[in-house]
């Protein structure tokens, strides 16, 4: 995917990290009244260039996880003090346990049941007795519809960006969903490129994902409201 890995750099401009702030703050306040105990290592899934992470405390020590090598460059420039780990969150295994886990805008990645068990139970083994595991799918099968989307942004250093989102589902009966990105890249001296691709996306129901975090061994919780797409919050039972 070319938006994960040629044009990486650009996520900044793209989805800038300051729009992360409720959401990111929202999210760790969840996972500390979930954890039995103190929350001192969190890990994030699929953590892209890790804007999430710009809203945390400092002292908290983090494992960013990503599968582009591109996007955990990012990951680890911006944060220089934490741990970067290219992994596919299907196949995670960690050599020390974390006390939370989150997985957020990057469910959509996971395309069968299969693969929600083996990312729920790989986060299981990766988490100490009590921990919690916080997960925000963009989207549950029960409220997706087709939509458009569009935005931009521009970057103090010249450079500006226009996309599209085409949002839809050729074949409601399976658990994939395809999104079509058209977006445009300006560079500081005028010159525009053009790119365009489709990524095939996984789409669950909520009783689905509660089912497959029971079957990893999680006990589910209660969670919140986010400012960004419906939680399941779960913990590690002692
Ligand atoms: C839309 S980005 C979101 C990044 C970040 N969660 C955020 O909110 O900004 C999705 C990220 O998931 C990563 N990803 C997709 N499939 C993955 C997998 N199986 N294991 C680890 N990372 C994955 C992509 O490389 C990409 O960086």
């Amino acid at each position: 995917m070319r938006l994960y890995s040629l044009d990486a750099d650009w996520w900044p401009i793209i989805s800038p990290a300051h729009e992360y702030d409720e959401l990111a703050l929202a999210c760790l306040a969840m996972l500390q009244d979930a954890v039995e105990g103190d929350l001192g290592r969190l890990m994030e899934l699929g953590c892209g260039y890790a804007p999430m992470a710009d809203h945390w405390p400092d002292d908290l020590q983090l494992t960013l996880v990503d599968m582009s090598p591109d996007m955990l460059a990012l990951a680890a420039e911006r944060h220089p003090r934490a741990t970067t780990l290219k992994a596919d969150m299907r196949e995670l295994s960690l050599d020390e346990p974390v006390d939370a886990i989150l997985l957020q805008d990057a469910v959509m990645y996971l395309l069968s049941r299969n693969d929600l068990q083996a990312t729920f139970r790989a986060a299981f083994g990766s988490l100490r007795p009590g921990g919690a595991f916080l997960v925000v799918p963009d989207i549950v099968k029960e409220a997706y519809e087709e939509t458009t989307l569009s935005g931009g942004g521009e970057a103090e250093d010249g450079r500006a960006f226009r996309m599209q989102e085409w949002h839809f589902d050729p074949d409601p009966s399976d658990h994939t969903t395809q999104a079509a990105f058209s977006y445009m890249l300006r560079w500081p001296d005028g010159r525009v490129e053009h790119h365009g691709e489709t990524h095939t996306m996984g789409l669950f129901s909520v009783h689905e994902i509660q089912t497959a975090l029971e079957q990893a061994g999680f006990e589910l919780l209660q969670p919140d409201i986010l400012p960004a797409g419906l939680p399941f919050l779960a913990r590690k039972p002692v």
